[in-house]
């Protein structure tokens, strides 16, 4: 070897690309590893029988009606997917200011929940709290004199938390943002008995542009008047997202999100560190857009950045990750 090298610090005694050199080593030294375990299936589901329609917005990605949904759950439960969330596109003549479809213990959320217990008894069942699937106004809150109200919003929260977790949800996971929901609910289905249902709070959820391809889905983008800044956070902030998971911890939340993904894996590191709670991150349905977009252009290949971006945020410190991608992640991660 030349010596022009040999006083240049470590090298060449350290060779850093040693460990890199084989695929077993490789493996030996890899500190993180992405697991079928980590994956959370986010479902839109529809009214009617034996239907899926595919979203415009998320290639792939299509909504089902609850028989179809029960059994793509079966699949994924095979695959190993602990865990499924139900998210309604809801018929808009059941849309009101009030939202109150949002609590009809017979609404399509409710009857999914059912089916699926039903027939995968095993797969966990999570739900979202929040009004925007059922307002007219498209928001996650009753709105008045053109702001979301929060205490009056707390009320159509419990009781929607309340009848998703009577039809049989596992996990209640609150993306209002409204202040005080977290207590608000684990005070109600306490009092109700039902002890055992585990809270995933959306505690540190931005106002992003990376939400519109799911607005689409459940058919709310055309109802939003405006947009959520008064309630979602503010992307230039991190400090904050620290106070609304400390709040959200102390309230009983079992489990905390940060959300969107990508572009806020600071923010999951910064929580993971500071709290050590077990941590989720949701890969959006623009994340997923624009990857799945560009993949279909034979720009990037699905399956290598869809692996990538999974493991990136386990990286992070995720405990898991909520993701359009969770069945290809799974057929990937099981060699299929
Ligand atoms: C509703 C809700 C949203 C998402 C999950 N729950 C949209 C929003 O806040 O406007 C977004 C999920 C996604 O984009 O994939 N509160």
């Amino acid at each position: 070897m030349s010596t022009r090298y040999t006083s240049l610090g470590r090298f060449p005694n350290t060779r850093l690309r040693r460990n890199r050199r084989e695929a077993w080593s490789r493996r030996l030294v890899a500190e993180t590893k992405l697991s079928v375990d980590d994956l959370i299936w986010p479902v839109f589901v529809q009214e009617g029988k034996n239907e899926r329609t595919p979203v415009k917005s998320m290639p792939g990605v299509d909504r089902l009606t609850i028989d179809l949904f029960a059994e793509a759950a079966k699949e994924a439960r095979d695959l190993g997917i602990p865990a499924v969330a139900i998210f309604p596109e809801t018929d808009p003549k059941a849309k009101t200011p009030d939202g109150r479809e949002a609590y009809n213990p017979d609404n399509l959320v409710c009857r999914a929940i059912m089916a699926v217990k039903k027939a995968v008894p095993d797969i966990g069942v999570v739900c979202d709290v929040a009004l925007d699937p059922f307002n007219s106004d498209g928001h996650d809150g009753i709105v008045r004199d053109g702001y979301v109200q929060n205490d009056e919003t707390l009320d159509a929260l419990v009781a929607q938390a309340l009848v998703q977790t009577e039809a049989g949800a596992d996990i209640q996971a609150p993306s209002d943002m409204m202040d005080g929901r977290i207590g608000a609910i684990r005070k109600a289905l306490d009092d109700k008995g039902h002890i055992h249902t585990q809270i995933m709070s959306y505690a540190a959820k931005y106002a992003s542009a990376f939400y519109n391809p799911f607005r689409d889905a459940i058919g709310s983008s055309g109802a939003l008047k405006g947009d959520k800044k008064t309630y979602q956070m503010d992307y230039a902030n991190s400090d904050e997202a620290l106070r609304e998971v400390a709040f959200d911890i102390e309230e009983g939340a079992d489990m905390v999100m940060v959300k969107p993904g990508l572009p806020y894996l600071d923010i999951v590191r910064r929580v993971k560190d500071t709290f050590g709670i077990p941590t989720y991150a949701y890969q959006v349905s623009g994340e997923y857009a624009m990857l799945r977009g560009a993949a279909d252009r034979g720009w990037l290949d699905w399956n290598r950045v869809l692996i990538e971006t999974l493991t990136g945020f386990k990286r992070a410190g995720c405990d898991g990750i909520l993701t359009y991608g969770a069945v290809d992640a799974a057929r990937l991660l099981k060699g299929l």
